[in-house]
């Protein structure tokens, strides 16, 4: 995960602010994109994505502060000669015209002869897995191949940088799932930087070297995705990435590196600092992924710590079972998730359990 260290800036934002008459949509946006990088915007329905995106691109003025691209001030520089490409969610290719018509149109004003912008028109289509596709009227493609289309118009102008705003929404998920892969692998391929706009956290898990999640136009936190979900700075962020479990507590102490708490129904737990973010003023209590919970079963016993349990209700997903389970006497549920594998019998409502559980999963919020 120390892939984006030690790369260059390819986009900073400084201090972003942008507002729609009385409405102040980007609130103070700071933060830098990595040459190279597969970046995501992650965040609910008007946030401010599709904004930001467009501050990139050139579509939209910022009110103050400053966005830069490989380090010069886009200030005045107007959206078509930014080194950028924008892929929108609607893909909007033109349906009378041939595949071949609709990513050569680009290059329309290219001085290159026509021999040479076919050749690069082949080279784009097989970037995106449309060799032979070119002769091929783009209405008669399906959703999927359309937006591969959309991708080889956008890189065949070699792009420093690529936005995507939401452009796999269209699609159903299987086909979702396999473009999602296509991308990150085309991405590795051309080496360019990709801004991608998504709502959806498991998409942004999957593709992004770093995700900035954003609520209300202000960046909540910027973050590789396994500190995001491991280490999530904010209950809402801890929220809006996968399933959190809230457990609510008491802090006792809290002395150099450590903080102690009596989270109800798990007892006393000595953190370590990295596992408290900075205090939001916020009612005290600790976040639990459920996988980090484990049902023990005869015979097994917990490595750190162990907690009795009643099954509340069991929800089976075929590879996986979900349970929520009431912890150590007390009302507090918690939702766990176990594989189902050979030997581990799925348990019943009412079933009294073993719970293991490790310190070091919980993150505190207050
Ligand atoms: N041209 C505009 N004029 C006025 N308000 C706007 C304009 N464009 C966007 N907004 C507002 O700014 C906020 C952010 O919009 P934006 O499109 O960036 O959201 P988003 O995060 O992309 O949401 P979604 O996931 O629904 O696409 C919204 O409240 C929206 O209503
Ligand atoms: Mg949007």
């Amino acid at each position: 995960m120390t892939f984006s260290a030690d790369r260059p800036n390819m986009i900073e934002f400084k201090d972003v602010h942008k507002y729609y008459g009385d409405y102040h949509a980007l609130r103070g946006i700071n933060g830098t994109i990595k040459a190279g990088e597969f970046f995501s915007l992650l965040g609910p329905s008007g946030c401010g994505k599709t904004t930001l995106l467009r501050t990139i691109a050139g579509f939209e003025d910022i009110s103050s502060g400053a966005v830069l691209i490989d380090g010069k001030t886009m200030a005045g520089v107007p959206a078509n000669v930014r080194p950028t490409n924008m892929v929108f969610q609607s893909y909007a290719i033109f349906p009378h015209m041939s595949v071949q018509e609709n990513v050569g149109f680009g290059l329309r004003r290219d001085p290159r002869s026509a021999a040479e912008k076919a050749r690069a028109v082949e080279e784009a289509l097989e970037m995106v897995g449309l060799k032979g596709y070119g002769k091929r009227a783009a209405h008669a493609l399906s959703g999927g191949q359309r937006q591969r289309v959309a991708l080889a118009r956008a890189l065949i102008l070699k792009p420093k940088v690529l936005l995507l705003d939401e452009p796999l929404s269209a699609l159903d998920k299987k086909m979702r799932e396999q473009m999602q892969v296509e991308l990150i692998k085309l991405q590795r391929e051309v080496g360019i930087t990709f801004v991608l706009v998504t709502h959806d956290q498991e998409e942004a898990l999957v593709m992004s070297d770093r995700i900035a999640v954003m609520f209300e136009g202000e960046i909540a936190q910027l973050a590789d995705p396994e500190t995001l979900y491991r280490r999530p700075n904010s209950k809402k962020v801890a929220d809006f990435i996968g399933t959190m479990n809230f457990i609510p507590c008491t802090i006792l102490s809290e002395a150099g590196d450590k903080v102690e708490v009596d989270a109800k129904g798990l007892g006393k737990v000595a953190l370590d600092i990295h596992q408290a973010p900075p205090p939001r003023g916020e009612t005290p209590v600790v976040g639990l992924r459920p996988e980090t919970l484990t049902l023990l079963y005869p015979g097994q016993t917990a490595t750190e710590r162990e907690t009795a349990g009643v099954i509340d209700e069991v929800i089976y997903f075929g590879d996986m079972t979900y349970y929520d389970v009431y912890l150590g006497g007390t009302d507090t549920e918690v939702r766990l998730s176990m594989r189902n594998v050979p030997g581990r019998p799925v348990l019943d409502v009412g079933d009294k359990v073993r719970v293991a559980w490790s310190p070091e999963a919980l993150v505190l919020f207050r």
